[in-house]
């Protein structure tokens, strides 16, 4: 009976999470700006899973250390930023990251809807944040997800780079549970926005750097290849996998299609803590952050984040940050 009643419940709730009946926008509606600067520097933080119980303070002081190094002309936080978090704590950590005078912006993992807010409510709150803040979801739309956009980076009045930010989503409860995925709705909006990108630069792709929280099931062909140098597939930074890749188990072959525009050269990831390889694999980096706290579950000497040095021939350079709670001691 109860076992039914879940299985009710699962399936109300797939039938809820994967429709999307919202309005069509225009793809230049997705599209902030922001400065190039030459060897921009982007800092990847992710995984801070900040609760109401954690010493936020504590926190804070660690992840000073980092965003100090890395002196970024960007702050990129790539998702489960939060779980059983309030608004109060939410809204301590947005602050924090405000306080460098630094552009930021975040995109969402799994575990964001696991806090006494929606992730409706955190999006309206970014939406409107203003200050440093660089986000923009739109919330009545027709593609899924809540943190989908792009930031154009200028230059000489053109888009020198795109900046693309993206909601890998939360759970699907369908036919079994485990990770949701990039539904086909995100997959067509990505394309759209690559071919309008592409038309208003003349008719030349533009370069793009991707930023999501679950990885693509291909991370896991991606890390084989690299291994076994097989394809043309390297690491550009070997690093530790020390866990199994938890893609999840179904797609819409999101990755097939990154490689038919030829636009995306890096796509940059969290979600499993003790992995920290980059994986480049036909032509695009494959790139685990450095998870930013010791909060759920971490690895001594896998804590910190990674700037991507972002060049002037669209090339990028990587430096890993990492550091111990013995520094704030
Ligand atoms: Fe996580």
């Amino acid at each position: 009976m109860l076992k039914k009643g879940l299985m009710l419940l699962s399936g109300l709730c797939s039938l809820v999470l994967t429709s999307c009946a919202g309005a069509q926008h225009n793809i230049s509606e997705y599209i902030l700006e922001m400065g190039y600067k030459e060897d921009m520097r982007i800092l990847q933080i992710t995984d801070t899973h900040l609760g109401d119980k954690d010493d936020l303070e504590k926190h804070f002081k660690f992840m000073d250390i980092t965003i100090k190094e890395s002196n970024p002309d960007l702050i990129v936080v790539t998702g489960d930023l939060f779980t059983f978090a309030s608004r109060t704590t939410a809204k301590r950590f947005f602050k924090f990251l405000d306080s460098y005078g630094v552009k930021w912006t975040v995109t969402y993992g799994n575990h964001d809807e696991q806090c006494y807010f929606s992730v409706d409510w955190m999006t309206g709150l970014l939406n409107n944040y203003g200050s440093n803040c660089i986000f923009k979801d739109i919330q009545d739309d027709d593609v899924q997800g809540n943190a989908n956009f792009a930031i154009n980076l200028k230059k000489d009045g053109k888009v020198f780079e795109q900046l693309i930010v993206m909601d890998s989503n939360r759970y699907y409860y369908g036919d079994y549970f485990g990770y949701d995925c990039f539904k086909q709705n995100q997959i067509d909006w990505y394309s759209n926005l690559v071919d309008y990108t592409k038309e208003q630069n003349g008719g030349v792709t533009v370069p793009s750097l991707l930023f999501y929280h679950i990885p693509l099931p291909e991370i896991n062909d991606a890390y084989d290849k690299a291994k076994a140098g097989e394809n043309g597939a390297h690491f550009v930074y070997e690093g530790q996998k020390n866990e199994k890749a938890c893609p999840p188990d179904y797609d819409f072959h999101f990755f097939d299609k990154i490689v038919e525009k030829g636009s995306t050269t890096g796509m940059y990831f969290g979600h499993d803590h003790v992995n920290d390889f980059i994986a480049n694999y036909k032509g695009i980096d494959f790139a685990y952050g450095i998870k930013a706290t010791d909060r759920i579950y971490y690895k001594e000497d896998m804590m910190g984040g990674r700037t991507i040095v972002l060049k002037n021939d669209h090339s990028v350079s990587y430096e890993n940050h990492y550091h111990t709670y013995e520094e704030v001691k």
